[in-house]
């Protein structure tokens, strides 16, 4: 049998109910209601690779980065042991992901949110924008043209996109299934090692809003906070994971100041 490469999910006996670990090139959902720690989880195992010397980037649609680095900071990361840039201007996306190739070890995070805000305050404006990176609120082409410069250009070994769901609020998609299929189908094409995050809510309470996300990923790792006397536990759990032998079971899952732990039966209250 062929051993497939893995990467860490770099939450503490968690490997195991993958089957292993999360096979590279593979994309991973993770799910969840709001605050179940999706960014966090994510970042870390991005944080965790570039300390490897692996490039890897952050797409965030609506956070801000500097948002996301407070939680993270937060959190206890140590971010001064990586190499980050933040690319919150148009005109620099694209000039600052090929820069990605000249160095290891390199966290990007596009900004998104940042890069947004800036473009509706400077409407009206004789703004020149970036030829190269025509900024335009469609979220779906918009994280297609990141993606295709990082694949023409070997540019990265993992991504994440958050959130999906922040795509959808902000692009009317007109043909659902086509697009996101396409999306998708590209992202596995490139061969990167994809991490796509998705929101729960009573709206949107299964995997996915247009009924086919679920089956177009490779992985999907539920997270959720359960109420229980009246304690609130934080939980994880693979749904699905293709290739490996995964458990389905639903772990109690932990952070303590430095690492996060998968734990069994546990009943640890939130942190
Ligand atoms: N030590 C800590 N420092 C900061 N936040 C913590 C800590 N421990 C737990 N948290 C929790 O982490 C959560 C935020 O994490 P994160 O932003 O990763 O969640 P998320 O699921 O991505 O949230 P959102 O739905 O807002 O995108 C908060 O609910 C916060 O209470
Ligand atoms: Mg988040």
């Amino acid at each position: 049998m062929v051993k497939q490469d893995v990467i860490g999910s770099y939450i503490e006996s968690f490997d195991t109910a993958l089957g292993g670990g999360i096979p590279t090139g593979h994309i991973t959902m993770f799910y969840g209601t709001a605050g179940t720690m999706k960014s966090s989880i994510c970042f870390n195992i991005l944080y965790n690779e570039i300390l490897k010397g692996k490039r890897g980037v952050y797409i965030s649609i609506e956070q801000s980065s500097l948002s996301l680095l407070k939680q993270m900071v937060s959190l206890g990361f140590d971010i001064s042991k990586i190499n980050i840039e933040v690319l919150n201007d148009a005109d620099d996306v694209i000039k600052g992901l090929s820069k990605l190739k000249e160095s290891e070890a390199k966290l990007t995070i596009v900004d998104l949110g940042t890069i947004r805000k800036h473009l509706r305050s400077n409407k009206g404006t004789k703004r020149k924008v970036s030829n190269e990176f025509e900024f335009s609120d469609d979220m779906v082409n918009t994280v297609l043209k990141i993606a295709k410069t990082l694949a023409e250009k070997d540019l990265c070994d993992l991504i994440v996109i958050d959130s999906l769901t922040a795509i959808y609020s902000l692009t009317e998609l007109k043909d659902p299934r086509n697009e996101i299929f396409y999306l998708f189908e590209f992202l596995r094409d490139l061969g990167l090692t994809s991490f796509v995050i998705s929101e729960e809510s009573e709206l949107n309470s299964r995997y996915s809003k247009f009924g086919i996300e679920s089956y177009l990923v490779d992985g999907i790792v539920h997270l959720q906070l359960t109420e229980r006397n009246r304690k609130v536990t934080r939980e994880i759990s693979v749904v699905k994971m293709r290739s490996s032998a995964c458990n389905n079971d639903i772990f109690t899952l932990e952070y303590d100041g430095k690492k996060f732990k998968a734990l069994y039966g546990g009943k640890t209250p939130l942190v």
